[in-house]
C-alpha cells in the first residue's frame, strides 16, 4: 500500500494560506497524474468564471454575498418577541427550507436544550408525526415560521394548512396573524398570495438563492435567532470563510481546493460513495444537511459522489463492518472538533469491577478522539481514504465557516463535473406521479 498523508495546516507564512480549518488528506491510492493535472486547470478556469460573474453580479452566486446583505436587525428583534412570548416555535418546510436550521440547533445547542422549543414539521405527511406535535402544543402558545421558496411544496403546505387553522380556531384570525411569519419567494406562488391576503409578516428569499444554499437568510436565520444562537457570529464566520477561501481559491494549500481536487480524482478511480464523518450524535442534522447539499447539487445525468451521513460510534457497530471489508468504493470525510461543550472526566472506581480505572482521570472527549484515530488507521489501512477537517471548537462562528465551506466546495465540484449545481430537476419526478395518482383518487 502507498499511504500518502498530506497535511495542511494553518501557518501564517507567505504563500501558504491561513484558514479556520486544518485539512488532512491520508490516501492509500495512487492518483494519475494526467487526471490531476487536468482537473487543476479545469479548476483554475472554473474559479477565473466564478470571479467574472461575481463581479458582473449573476444572482445565482447571490449565495456567497447573503451573508453581507441579510437584515439582522428586523430578524433579531423579531427572534427576541417570539422567544419572550411563546413557549414554542413551529419551523414548516423541507430539503433546504428547513434543513440548515435544523443543524444549527442541534451542533450548537443539542438535541434536548433549547429554552424555546423548536419543532421543524413539513417534511413528512405522518399522521402519528403530525398527531405527536398536536399533542404536545395544544396547551402551550407558540408561533408558526412557514418557510417555502416555491409556496407549492405539498409537504409543508399541507402541515402549515394544519397548524394555521389550529391557530385560527384557538385565536381567532388576528391572532393567528401575530403568531405567524412566512419566508417566500417573494414575486409569485400561493403562499405568498395567501400571506399577503392575512397580512403574515413575510421575509422574501431571493429568486435565485435555491434552498440548499439559504441557510444564512431568514429561512435559517430566524430559527436560530429563536433558539438563541448569535447570528452575528454565525455570519462572521461565513464571512472570514469567503475571505480565506474564496480569494485564494488556487493556493494550493487552500483546503477548498484541496477537497474539492482529492475527492474527484477518489470518484475517478471508483470511490462513488462519500460518508460524512462526525462523533456526536448532535452533529447528526448538520450531516444531513451536508448530504442534501451535495445530493442535489451533484447528483445529475447519472453522475455524482453519493453522500451519506454517520456518526461513530454508533455507526461503527451497524456498518463498520461493512467500511472495513466490504466492497472498496467508499471514502470518508471526518469533522473533527477539537473542544467540545463539556468535559466528562471519568472518575476512579474503588472495587474497579468493570476493569475501566486505567482510564481513570481521562475526558470522554480525549477517549472519543482515540476512537477517532484508532478508527482512521483501521479504515485507511483497509483501502478507504480519509479526509480530516478539524475545526478548533463547535460554535456560532464554525457552523457559519463550514457552511460556507461546503457550499463553495460542492459549487466548484459541480462545476468540474460539468453540471449546474443549483437546480433539482429531479425531485420533480416522484411530485408528479403523487400529484396524478392524488387526482385519480377522491381526497377526503
Ligand atoms: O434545495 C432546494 O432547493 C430544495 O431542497 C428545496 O429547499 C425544497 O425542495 C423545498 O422547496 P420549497 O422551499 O420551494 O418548498
Amino acid at each position: 500500500m502507498n499511504l500518502i498523508v498530506n497535511k495542511y495546516y494553518t501557518i501564517d507564512k507567505e504563500g501558504e494560506v491561513m484558514t479556520y480549518i486544518q485539512f488532512d488528506f491520508q490516501n492509500p491510492i495512487i492518483f494519475k497524474e494526467t487526471q490531476m493535472i487536468k482537473f487543476q486547470q479545469q479548476l483554475k478556469n472554473i474559479h477565473h468564471k466564478l470571479c467574472v460573474q461575481k463581479q458582473q453580479k449573476n444572482p445565482c452566486l447571490d449565495w456567497m454575498n447573503i451573508h453581507q446583505t441579510e437584515d439582522n436587525f428586523k430578524i433579531q428583534e423579531l427572534a427576541k418577541k417570539i422567544r419572550n412570548r411563546f413557549q414554542f416555535l413551529v419551523v414548516i418546510g423541507i430539503g433546504g427550507s428547513y434543513a440548515g436550521a435544523k443543524a444549527a440547533i442541534e451542533m450548537l445547542q443539542g438535541t434536548m436544550n433549547h429554552r424555546t422549543k423548536i419543532l421543524f414539521v413539513g417534511q413528512n405527511m405522518s399522521s402519528s408525526y403530525i398527531h405527536q406535535i398536536l399533542e404536545q402544543l395544544h396547551d402551550k402558545d407558540f408561533a408558526i415560521h412557514m418557510i417555502s421558496k416555491s409556496g407549492s411544496t405539498l409537504e409543508p403546505a399541507l402541515a402549515f394548512r394544519i397548524f394555521r387553522t389550529f391557530l385560527e380556531k384557538k385565536y381567532g384570525e388576528n391572532g393567528a396573524q401575530e403568531r405567524i411569519f412566512v419566508t417566500t419567494n417573494p414575486n409569485d406562488g400561493n403562499l405568498l398570495k395567501l400571506s399577503q391576503k392575512k397580512k403574515y409578516t413575510i421575509f422574501a428569499l431571493p429568486e435565485n438563492i435555491c434552498g440548499r444554499f439559504s441557510v444564512l437568510t431568514s429561512v435559517g436565520l430566524l430559527p436560530m435567532a429563536v433558539a438563541g444562537i448569535d447570528i452575528e457570529y454565525v455570519q462572521k464566520g461565513a464571512t472570514t470563510a469567503y475571505k480565506e477561501l474564496f480569494s485564494q481559491i488556487f493556493n494550493f494549500n487552500n483546503p477548498v481546493y484541496q477537497y474539492v481536487l482529492y475527492r474527484n480524482l477518489l470518484y475517478q478511480s471508483g470511490k462513488k460513495i462519500e460518508l460524512f464523518v462526525n462523533y456526536d450524535p448532535d452533529m447528526l442534522a448538520f450531516g444531513k444537511w451536508w448530504s442534501q447539499l451535495f445530493a442535489e447539487s451533484e447528483g445529475k445525468n447519472h453522475k455524482g459522489i453519493f453522500p451519506s451521513t454517520v456518526i461513530f460510534s454508533t455507526d461503527l457497530h451497524t456498518i463498520g463492518q461493512y467500511i472495513q471489508e466490504g466492497e472498496r468504493h467508499l471514502f470518508e470525510t471526518v469533522l473533527w472538533f477539537e473542544n467540545t461543550l463539556s468535559n466528562i472526566t471519568i472518575e476512579a472506581d474503588f472495587e474497579n469491577l468493570d476493569g475501566l480505572n486505567d482510564l481513570a482521570g481521562q475526558t470522554l472527549q480525549n477517549i472519543n478522539k482515540k476512537a477517532f484515530l484508532g478508527t482512521l488507521q483501521a479504515h485507511v489501512e483497509g483501502g478507504v481514504p480519509n479526509f480530516i477537517l478539524t475545526i478548533p471548537k463547535k460554535d456560532a462562528f464554525s457552523f457559519g465557516y463550514l457552511v460556507y465551506f461546503f457550499e463553495l466546495a460542492v459549487t466548484l465540484s459541480s462545476y468540474l463535473n460539468k453540471v449546474d449545481p443549483f437546480n433539482q430537476p429531479g425531485v420533480e419526478a416522484y411530485k408528479d406521479y403523487m400529484y396524478s395518482l392524488l387526482d385519480q383518487c377522491p381526497i377526503g
